[in-house]
């Protein structure tokens, strides 16, 4: 299948990217290797994706809506992974117009272009669990209305969902907004809660611990939430929006706990307020991925963790020893 991954250079669309190559697809990545977190992270994943000859990487941008739309019209994608975004919900709150062009309107071009193109069989769209907000509904679960959103970043990524729907009344495209919870995993994000222990615990840097650790997050290893963007792409559900996490949640500071055993080491932490931006507990029931796509997660936080560390030993600490 010829698949567009958008967002290839970044943690979850490498991760991705590399699978689909490995699985034989035709894969075309788009990334614009912003700055947001050192690019070079990004450079070296799509060094790693050049490897392999059916995949291709275009260094644009998701705004720039007439080369979206030249470039759907020459590619003629069958599918796309559409998992582009600007990502860190804290940075959201500082700069919401950026989150609100990239996130929502940056999607609109792609489902435009999609539209133009008219080979599309099916369009995935990485969402996220922060659109539920603050839900007393625990597990949260799609049912949910979700129209509470606690900051920029979890209302834009709603907004590109319904959009999603009026592209799939209108024009009959296949789509599907996959709700990601909390992933982690090699390659990971350098703003996220498991790279950031994993540097403290190595290496002495202090970092800001929320809540004295309180709160729950449901940690979905990198591995099992790509699994189920495959299995969302290969099979178009009309109009659908599935949560994708491991439905078993841990707490932060059991979590930072895992990571401070395999490094032998506390982490260097101080103490703060929990943020208005975050929430308490999340949670995913992932009983409709199970029931739609044969979803079903392998990796405990355990095992996860431990790889995560194995990575993190070798591709980061030792590299830069
Ligand atoms: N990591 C998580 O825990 C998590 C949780 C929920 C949802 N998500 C979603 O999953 C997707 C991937 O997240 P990630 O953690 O891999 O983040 P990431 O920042 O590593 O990856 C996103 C990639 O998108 C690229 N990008 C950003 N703006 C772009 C633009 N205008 N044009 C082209 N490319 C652009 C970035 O350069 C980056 O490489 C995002 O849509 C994110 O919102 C992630």
């Amino acid at each position: 299948m010829k698949i567009l991954v958008t967002g290839a250079a970044g943690f979850i669309g490498s991760n991705l990217a590399e699978k689909l190559a490995k699985r034989g697809d035709n894969v075309v990545g788009l990334d614009n290797f912003n700055d947001y977190y050192d690019p070079a992270k990004k450079r070296s994943n799509a060094a790693r994706l050049a490897a392999y000859p059916n995949f291709r990487m275009v260094e644009q941008d998701i705004r720039q809506r007439e080369t979206m739309i030249e470039l759907f019209a020459s590619e003629k994608f069958e599918a796309v992974a559409h998992l582009a975004a600007m990502a860190g919900v804290r940075n959201a709150v500082q700069y919401p117009d950026l989150y609100v062009e990239v996130n929502l309107n940056g999607t609109q071009n792609l489902l435009d272009a999609a539209r133009a193109a008219g080979t599309l069989k099916n369009f995935v769209m990485a969402s996220t669990s922060s659109v539920y907000g603050n839900t007393t509904q625990i597990p949260f679960v799609e049912t949910d209305p979700c129209d509470r959103p606690l900051q920029p970043y979890a209302a834009a990524k709603r907004a590109a969902e319904i959009l999603g729907h009026a592209y799939h009344h209108l024009y009959g495209l296949n789509f599907t907004a996959v709700r990601f919870f909390t992933v982690y995993g090699p390659n990971g994000r350098p703003d996220m809660m498991a790279y950031l222990v994993a540097e403290s615990v190595a290496k002495g840097i202090q970092i800001p611990l929320y809540d004295n650790g309180e709160m729950y997050r449901d940690w979905t290893y990198v591995d099992d939430i790509t699994d189920g963007v495959v299995l969302a792409l290969d099979k178009p559900l009309g109009y659908e929006i599935i949560n994708l996490g491991r439905g078993k949640p841990t707490l932060l500071k059991d979590f930072v706990n895992l990571i401070e055993t395999l490094g032998g080491r506390p982490a260097n932490v101080f103490h703060r307020p929990r943020l208005a931006a975050d929430f308490v507990k999340n949670e995913a029931d992932i009983s409709k991925a199970r029931r739609l796509l044969g979803y079903n997660p392998q990796i405990s936080v355990e095992e996860g963790v431990r790889r995560f560390w194995a990575w993190y030993e070798t591709a980061v600490l030792h590299r830069s020893a």
